[in-house]
């Protein structure tokens, strides 16, 4: 059977893209067509500057709005990074494989260590090393396929080329893994900035659409996205990034293609009013559910005490036997 690994980072209040690029995905379909695993990956929302109580209060949210998404735990395993020593063990041999120079043409890297120094702060020698503890997410399970949006996509090509170049050096441990995409709404775009990826982490609330916005909430940003000059309601990625940004969302909640939406609409403000109501009309059951299970946080903890008791037992026999591997001698 596929096996299936991916991940979310507690940095912020999860987004609209965070659901239609990955998350939605692993309910309606990786969990029913794989032995998957989702994790609430902590330990790299430590890379950057942090606030412990917020990391705890964002994890124990994340779990609980992927538990509402529809993520099913006598499906798939859910579980929290930090619970599975393995992550750690396995980055440690994986970053000896690395290279500085491959860390550093990383594209995440370079703007998140560029918009660190801009504030003035330090850049954390973790956020550097970030892509080597997520190829050891992905690899410590035997991972086929990784379920992400757009902007992972170096990320896991990495992973792969390092299970490679790890396989050749020491026999072969790794399964290469290969990253899938959604159709539509690979990389939603934030509604204020519609050339920038909406980013959970990002400062500018009112392009953003989170999953626990109300409705009225939801309704005032996308009315207020930013659209183009012209008036043709026509899908052009690089000509009119800010109407392609909402067809494609709208399309992505509809279970259609944007190129299908070329030309229906009449005027902006239709089309944004359309965008509104299915957005707001796809939050509603991921919104009630959470709600309902924020009055039942044992059952939340339990999923992930039971999640990270699989995960371990999944993770260590490959781990370990990368340690053998690549020199270590056995305990
Ligand atoms: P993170 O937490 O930034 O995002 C979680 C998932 O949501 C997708 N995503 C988007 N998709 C479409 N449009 C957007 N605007 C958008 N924003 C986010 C991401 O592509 C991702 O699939 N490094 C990862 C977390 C991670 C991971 C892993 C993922 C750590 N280890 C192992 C897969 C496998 C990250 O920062 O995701």
């Amino acid at each position: 059977m596929t096996r299936v690994f991916s991940g979310i980072k507690p940095t912020g209040h999860l987004t609209l893209g965070n659901y239609l690029g990955a998350m939605r995905r692993w309910a309606e379909m990786d969990q029913h067509r794989s032995e998957a695993l989702f994790c609430i990956v902590d330990l790299h929302a430590l890379t950057v500057d942090h606030d412990p109580a917020r990391v705890r209060r964002l994890s124990r949210q994340a779990a609980t709005l992927l538990l509402a998404s529809g993520l099913d735990p006598e499906r798939c395993t859910v579980f929290v990074q930090s619970h599975v020593d393995e992550h750690a063990r396995l980055s440690y041999l994986l970053e000896c494989v690395a290279t500085d120079g491959e860390m550093r043409r990383m594209v995440q890297y370079k703007e998140k260590a560029a918009r660190e120094q801009q504030r003035g702060g330090s850049v954390r020698l973790s956020l550097l090393t970030y892509p080597v503890l997520m190829a050891a997410d992905i690899l410590a399970y035997g991972t086929d396929e990784v379920p992400v949006g757009d902007d992972q996509t170096q990320h896991v090509e990495l992973t792969r080329d390092l299970a490679v170049r790890f396989n050749q050096r020491y026999g072969h441990t790794f399964v290469v893994p290969k990253a899938t995409h959604p159709k539509v709404a690979a990389r939603v775009m934030n509604l204020q900035e519609p050339t920038s990826k909406m980013g959970k982490s990002d400062d500018s609330g009112p392009g953003i659409v989170y999953l626990l916005d109300e409705p009225e909430v939801v309704r005032k940003k996308v009315m207020r996205a930013v659209t183009d000059s012209g008036r043709d309601v026509v899908y052009d990625r690089q000509e009119r990034p800010g109407v392609a940004n909402l067809l494609e969302i709208l399309a992505a909640c509809e279970g259609g293609n944007p190129e299908d939406l070329s030309g229906v609409y009449e005027s902006y403000g239709a089309l944004k009013k359309d965008t509104a109501e299915a957005v707001v009309e796809v939050l509603r059951p991921v919104q009630a559910r959470h709600r309902e299970l924020c009055a039942d946080p044992a059952y939340v903890e339990g999923v992930l005490r039971a999640g990270s008791e699989k995960a371990r037992e999944m993770a260590r026999p490959r781990v370990d036997a990368a340690y053998r591997a690549i020199g270590l001698l056995p305990s």
